[in-house]
């Protein structure tokens, strides 16, 4: 029978993990799946400015490295996530002068050495990850703060200076938040029209205790797509809450995903990621702290990388 690999290579669609260092480097079945089973990579926090920069005038490459050369080696689409985030930043980093040009020339650097360091070794960039709030308005962070809005398009400006890679912008809830889709769809929309190097939009997409409904991302992904641009899912993961779990969660996870995945393909979208390669190595159950709230894991594999009913449903909508 085809691997998941195989049947997206087919169809001519990027079906992608994020991968994280530790279990690539210590997990053979892990390492084996994901080679297998997968046509694209993205680093789930490797490349993010926190884990990369131990201190001021350092930066660490080797847990981005490993993930890079390896999808490099594997022949398998690269990801880069992210640019410039709000979050996991360096422990380091707190004071700042906001009167002057500290935070500009701290946020040049870092985008110009980074992006330039992987140039198309990295296909694609999450260049500006979740940069707007649920109700439309600019999310505050440090670089709103020492810049304002114009944070945004100096960062695609920036990195298109060194690499020729797909320049995309991320985020979460825009299928379900109208608001906030319509403040993303205006960004976009402005950029195109005064020549902001941008590709694409990157839509996360986790469902975890709700999950968007394919026709809602299926409306959104032609939006985008009628501005000119890429539209990547690009953290897709589906887990129930306690409370609302269906009957038989496994075959409702695999019905979820093949649905999702049909309309999204349907409507132009040429490349999928799931937040992780197998249950095991999932974020949900850590970063929401939730043994109890989420019925199910949420990814294809399961702890031991075997496939679940979701990873033939997808094979399926391929
Ligand atoms: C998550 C990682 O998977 C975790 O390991 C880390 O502790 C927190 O960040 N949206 C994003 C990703 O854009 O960067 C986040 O990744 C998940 C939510």
């Amino acid at each position: 029978e085809a691997t998941l690999r195989e049947r997206a290579e087919a169809r001519g669609i990027e079906f992608g993990a994020a991968l994280s260092a530790a279990p690539l480097r210590e997990d053979s079945n892990y390492w084996n799946t994901a080679r297998t089973e997968f046509t694209s990579v993205t680093t789930s926090s490797e490349l993010k400015m926190g884990p990369l920069r131990p201190s001021p005038k350092t930066y660490d490459f080797s847990d981005a490295d490993a993930i890079v050369d390896f999808g490099n080696e594997y022949d398998m689409a690269v990801r880069g996530h992210t640019l410039v985030w709000h979050t996991q930043k360096p422990d380091w980093f707190q004071e700042w002068d906001y009167s002057g040009d500290q935070v500009r020339d701290f946020l040049r650097d870092h985008v110009r050495t980074v992006a330039g360091r992987y140039g198309t070794r990295i296909d694609a960039w999450d260049v500006v990850n979740e940069a707007v709030h649920e109700d439309g308005s600019m999310r505050e962070s440090v670089w709103y703060e020492g810049m304002g809005p114009e944070y945004v398009e100096k960062a695609f400006e920036w990195a298109a200076e060194v690499t020729d890679s797909d320049l995309f912008y991320n985020d979460y809830d825009i299928p379900t938040e109208p608001e906030k889709a319509d403040a993303v769809y205006d960004l976009l929309a402005d950029f195109r029209d005064r020549g902001v190097p941008v590709d694409g939009i990157g839509l996360q997409l986790h469902g975890i205790g709700s999950q968007a409904d394919p026709a809602d991302v299926a409306d959104t992904v032609r939006r985008f797509r009628d501005l000119g641009l890429d539209v990547h899912v690009t953290e897709l993961d589906v887990a129930y809450e306690v409370g609302s779990v269906p009957d038989d969660p496994l075959a409702a996870q695999a019905e979820y995903y093949r649905a999702l995945v049909e309309a999204c393909v349907d409507a132009g979208v040429d490349s999928i990621t799931t937040w992780g390669v197998n249950d095991g190595n999932s974020w949900v159950r850590d970063f929401y702290k939730a043994e109890e709230r989420f019925t199910i894991d949420p990814l294809l594999f399961d702890r031991k990388c075997d496939p679940k009913p979701a990873y033939h449903a997808v094979k399926a909508a391929l």
